[in-house]
């Protein structure tokens, strides 16, 4: 989709997001904003698999990449030419499918005689919501919700991140996939449990409210998971269980990320909680941090919702900072499948 037309005080990069399973890719604008994004998901292909086979992956975005690159190029009506620079998701994430990304990126940035920068994938899921109106500013509270992370993050400012807690165990988008699949509602399961859980009786069961009950900000999520499929064995025969289960479950999730986030909110008396990721999306965990918000006078800032889940803009975004800043990366095998936001710096 195009959203802009640049003009010659532009600084223009381009932006590719391959590590996991959505190949984004998207041209974001120093001087004036977003200007094209696209997407392509392979949640088709990984379906009937129940979950990301990482070797497929890599393969798609193989095929993807370049497409969507000729794509945001011409809905942006621009050519390589104009731009500034070449962003690209260096991890985490699963390895194969950040090379691809890399790879694509390194040899763009080479070709045109241009500067390329490797993305913090959690970075730039942290700074989506500064595509909104009216952003927020530093310092924030982040919480950051994805299949692959849940981080309480203090943000002093681009580059300067101190976790204050995160999973033990599963990511909280792992354990809604999870739950979707005891339920029988296929991959990917966030938004399918959230659908089902609206339905759902809240009186009905009760879940856990993991690692609430003592002190300190990480979260663990595999006991709800397993707590989840007892309940699922033992009512699954009983009419409406299964919206009940979700709801339970759905509750059990937003109860804790209040907690939690009333407590960093205290220890660190932020006014701004900045809440991104593809579980950012759900709107019962939004309608729970809101209401936190206005008993705490703390303001709420999400990502749209297009931008919750992987995608390319948050890349060219993040990328567009630092390279502005002059950061650069000449590597393209200098992908990281682990890597802590910690180990970041400001550009
Ligand atoms: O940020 P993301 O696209 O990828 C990672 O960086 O991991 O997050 C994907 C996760 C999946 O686990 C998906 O089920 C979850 O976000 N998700 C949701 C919703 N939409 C996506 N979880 C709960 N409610 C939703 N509406
Ligand atoms: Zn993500």
């Amino acid at each position: 989709m195009s959203i802009g037309k640049p003009n010659p005080s532009s600084f223009i990069v381009l932006g590719i997001e391959t590590s996991c399973d959505e190949t984004g890719v998207a041209l974001y604008d120093l001087a004036h904003g977003l200007l094209a994004h696209e997407l392509f998901s392979q949640v088709d292909m990984h379906r009937v698999y129940g979950g990301v086979v990482p070797e497929l992956a890599s393969r798609d975005h193989v095929r993807r990449v370049v497409p969507l690159t000729r794509a945001v190029l011409q809905a942006a009506g621009i050519t390589l030419q104009e731009l500034a620079g070449i962003a690209y998701t260096a991890g985490p994430g699963l390895i194969g499918a950040l090379l691809v990304g890399a790879g694509v990126a390194q040899g763009l940035a080479v070709g045109l005689g241009l500067p390329a920068v490797g993305v913090h994938h959690m970075e730039a899921h942290l700074l989506a919501p500064q595509l909104e109106p009216n952003p927020p500013a530093f310092p924030f509270l982040a919480l950051l919700v994805s299949g692959g992370h849940t981080l309480l993050v203090d943000v002093e400012g681009l580059g300067r991140y101190r976790v204050l807690g995160e999973s033990l165990d599963d990511a909280v988008g792992e354990a809604f996939d999870k739950t979707a699949k005891l339920l029988g509602l296929g991959y990917p399961g966030g938004p399918a449990v959230e659908a089902l859980a609206r339905q759902g009786d809240p009186q009905r069961f009760r879940f856990p409210r993991p690692m609430t009950d003592r002190p300190g900000l990480d979260f663990s999520f595999s006991g709800l998971k397993t707590y989840t499929a007892t309940t699922v064995r033992a009512h699954a025969a009983e009419p409406g269980a299964g919206a009940d289960i979700a709801r339970a479950f759905s509750d059990a999730v937003v109860d804790t990320f209040v907690i939690k986030c009333r407590r960093a909110l205290k220890l660190t008396g932020r006014a701004t909680l900045v809440v991104a990721g593809g579980v950012s999306a759900n709107r019962a965990l939004r309608a729970g941090l809101d209401a936190l918000g206005q008993a705490l006078s703390v303001r709420m800032c999400y990502p749209a919702l297009a931008f919750c889940t992987d995608n390319g803009a948050m890349v060219a975004y993040a990328g567009c900072l630092r390279l502005a800043a002059g950061a650069r990366d000449d590597s393209a095998f200098a992908v990281r499948p682990r890597w802590s936001l910690e180990d970041l710096v400001a550009p």
